[in-house]
């Protein structure tokens, strides 16, 4: 399949052509904002930008929180305090981060259950789909190094908790746990690594976020029929398709000025909310907290992983047949893993001919209920680990492995699909009319 025909960059005057000769920049960020857009998305579709935006928002806030933080264990707690107190707007700085990292998680998780819904991880969007999950799996990475940084009581025993579960893996656990803390506990070596990684980690995460662009660039953005842009010529994809700029540049500005404004109301007004009052008091590695939670975005997986105890058959069915090799710690930690990798295998798991879940009657169903199940896990991983938290975890986590592995490949054999628009132009008029076409 070849990219959508559009217009390119012409070079007119002459230092224009002479730059393109050497530098063609300007082609390509013309090429980029230009790019022909399905102008049916709808508003799924803006939480890229806000992805974006909260990308640049971490950076820009982590890199003047940097110049006033220390990351030594004797000072990293009071450090923050100090942001706090007596830097100019330090508590807004650190606010916004705080709260800013929520709302990035917010956000990658409607655009991942948007991806699974109009079946945008569908050929031929496998790599920006496999790029996302890694985006993914490097957020949550540099989230839990940066939770470790302010050395409250949730950041030490979060630490050890979820570095404990590294220990986990058979033989050579201990060493690998040993090699990530950089000495036998959670200590200043670990603070200090974590905070390094912490800042590297956005922009490996930037560097991917370019690859995933130029993949879905490629292909052409998905829209909610799932149905491709005709691509024979370039007066048939101007049908289908509106460029970037300005439609969905002003489009994109308006929902992210709406969601900054729900965002600046809880920075400015409970900041808090979203947090743990243990993490005020300084990291005690003797005064272990009565729960230890992560942070709401964690939940989930954080459910699945306590689900599996060693009271569960399934567990004890790996359990005997390796050997005791594989115990109830590393089977939660091979579930919370596994988890993320049966999510991320949807595009080969997902054996329907139709892409988008608009036209998958049954589909549909197993799709909100996922929706449920995911909320309920979060729920879930937030209560105390005792009944009856903990069936009510192992059936919501067994309904995450069932959507990916079974109701997945089945619903493409069984389900009778519904008719789907011909062309996007279709979708567009039946929705809005044909006098709705753009202004010249
Ligand atoms: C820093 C994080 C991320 C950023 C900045 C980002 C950015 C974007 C942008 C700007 C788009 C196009 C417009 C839109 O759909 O909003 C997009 C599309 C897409 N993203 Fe992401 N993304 C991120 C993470 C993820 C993750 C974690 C996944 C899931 C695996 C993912 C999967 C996709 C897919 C499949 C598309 C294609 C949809 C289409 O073609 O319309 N992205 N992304």
């Amino acid at each position: 399949m070849g990219g959508i025909p559009h217009d390119h960059y012409e070079p007119k005057a002459g230092w224009e052509k002479g730059l393109a000769k050497r530098l063609p920049i300007v082609g390509l960020l013309y090429d980029t904002l230009m790019i022909p857009t399905p102008k049916n998305l709808n508003w799924m579709w803006i939480w890229g930008i806000v992805l974006t935006f909260c990308l640049a928002l971490q950076i820009i806030t982590g890199i003047v929180l940097v110049m006033h933080y220390t990351p030594h264990v004797d000072h990293a707690f009071a450090s923050i305090e100090h942001i706090m107190r007596n830097v100019n707007g330090g508590h807004m700085l650190r606010y916004l981060h705080m709260n800013g990292a929520s709302l990035f998680f917010f956000a990658v998780y409607i655009h991942i259950f948007r991806g699974l819904y109009y079946g945008s991880y569908k050929a031929p969007r496998e790599i920006t789909w496999i790029i996302g999950m890694l985006i993914y799996l490097m957020m949550m990475g540099t989230a839990f190094m940066g939770y470790v940084l302010p050395w409250g009581q949730m950041s030490f025993w979060g630490a050890t908790v979820i570095t404990g579960l590294f220990g986990a893996i058979p033989f050579v656990g201990e060493p690998i746990q040993t090699w990530l803390l950089g000495g036998p506990a959670v200590d200043n070596a670990t603070l200090n690594r974590f905070f390094s990684l912490h800042y590297l980690l956005p922009f490996v995460i930037a560097a991917l976020v370019a690859l995933h662009i130029w993949a879905f660039h490629t292909t052409g953005n998905n829209n909610p029929t799932g149905v491709e842009v005709r691509r024979g010529s370039k007066a048939e994809a101007e049908k289908d398709t509106v460029p970037f700029w300005p439609y969905f540049v002003i489009k994109d500005l308006f929902a992210l000025a709406v969601i900054l404004v729900v965002f600046f109301a809880i920075v400015g007004f409970m900041p808090n909310y979203l947090g743990h009052p243990d993490n005020y008091i300084e990291a005690n590695a003797l005064a272990t907290p009565a729960h230890i939670v992560p942070e709401w975005y964690f939940l989930p997986f954080y459910a699945i992983l306590r689900a599996f105890t060693s009271e569960v058959w399934i567990v004890q069915l790996a359990s005997f047949v390796t050997g005791g090799i594989i115990d109830a710690k590393f089977f939660g930690v091979l579930a919370m893993f596994g988890a993320i990798a049966v999510m991320a295998l949807a595009p080969w798991l997902d054996t329907s001919m139709v892409r988008s879940g608009r036209y998958r009657p049954m589909f549909k169903w197993w799709f909100w209920l996922l929706v449920i199940d995911f909320i309920v896990l979060m729920w879930l991983g937030a209560r105390p680990a005792e009944e009856p938290y903990a069936t009510y975890s192992l059936i919501a986590s067994a309904y995450w492995f069932a959507y990916f592995l079974v109701i997945l490949p089945l619903l493409g054999v069984i389900e009778k699909p519904l008719a789907q628009p011909d062309t996007i132009e279709d979708d567009f008029n039946a929705h809005y009319g044909k006098s709705a076409e753009p202004a010249e």
